[in-house]
């Protein structure tokens, strides 16, 4: 069985505003992209798939070389992450079949640990469905509404026991995800969520707080810090 990933990267970091897409940020010296793929590059993969922007320039700006040729380009990202998944596993279908395992992972997620990596993979290739690292919540959650004059209050708390913030990669069978994918539209913001809707359950898998989604400018810094640190 083969085991292949897919990086959405054909994002434009509006949020982070930082003058050009955030997987080319440069952190600790090298792109947030180069991270996240020297982070995805384990014995056990494959080959790593980049959906990069139909008009991505800067991507042949930079040397991947110490890749080889397990990490490859394809210009075909779509309007959301979702149509960038989509498109890139209709790139990718020559070499992947249905049965083959497919790791999705956010290039905006660059602290992803290998020891998490390689849990979640035992764990899915283990499993009927598929799953992904997550989270638990740790934070107390609350319900927010806007009152007569406009401002935020709590209307309650949440249960938070039963909660977990979903992160990357999420791994399931191509042709699962192929069919979870084309029948949510655009209504699934991961890749779990289109295999939940189907009635199907992944496997969470608890991963790491390190493995943050860089989105806001103060969230630079932070991974930075991490990446530093090993
Ligand atoms: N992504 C993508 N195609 C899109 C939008 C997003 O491949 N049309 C990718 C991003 O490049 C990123 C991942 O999906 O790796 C998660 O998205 P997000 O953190 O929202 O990144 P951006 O969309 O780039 O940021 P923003 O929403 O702030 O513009
Ligand atoms: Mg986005």
């Amino acid at each position: 069985m083969g085991l292949f990933v897919l990086v959405p990267a054909a994002g434009r970091g509006e949020r982070l505003a930082a003058g050009r897409p955030k997987q080319y940020l440069p952190l600790a010296g090298r792109p947030m992209l180069w991270h996240v793929l020297r982070a995805l590059c384990v014995p056990a993969v494959d080959q790593v798939f980049v959906v990069l922007a139909p008009n991505d320039e800067e991507y042949a700006r930079n040397d991947w070389s110490e890749f080889g040729a397990r990490v490859q380009p394809l210009y075909c990202g779509g309007a959301t992450r979702s149509e960038s998944v989509r498109n890139g596993l209709v790139a990718a279908s020559s070499a992947v079949l249905p049965d083959d395992w497919v790791l999705v992972h956010d290039a905006a997620r660059p602290c992803l640990c290998t020891a998490d990596l390689e849990r979640l993979i035992a764990a899915c290739a283990a499993d009927r469905v598929g799953g992904l690292l997550a989270v638990p919540v740790c934070d107390t959650v609350k319900r927010a509404a806007e009152d007569e004059s406009g401002l935020l209050r709590a209307l309650g708390t949440e249960e938070r026991a039963s909660l977990w913030l979903a992160q990357t990669p999420q791994m399931f069978r191509a042709g699962l995800l192929v069919h979870a994918l084309a029948r949510a539209g655009h209504g699934a913001t991961d890749e779990a969520s289109a295999v939940e809707a189907l009635g199907l359950r992944p496997r969470l898998v608890a991963g790491a707080r390190a493995n943050l989604k860089v989105t806001f400018p103060e969230d630079v810094a932070l991974a930075e810090a991490i990446l530093a640190a090993r």
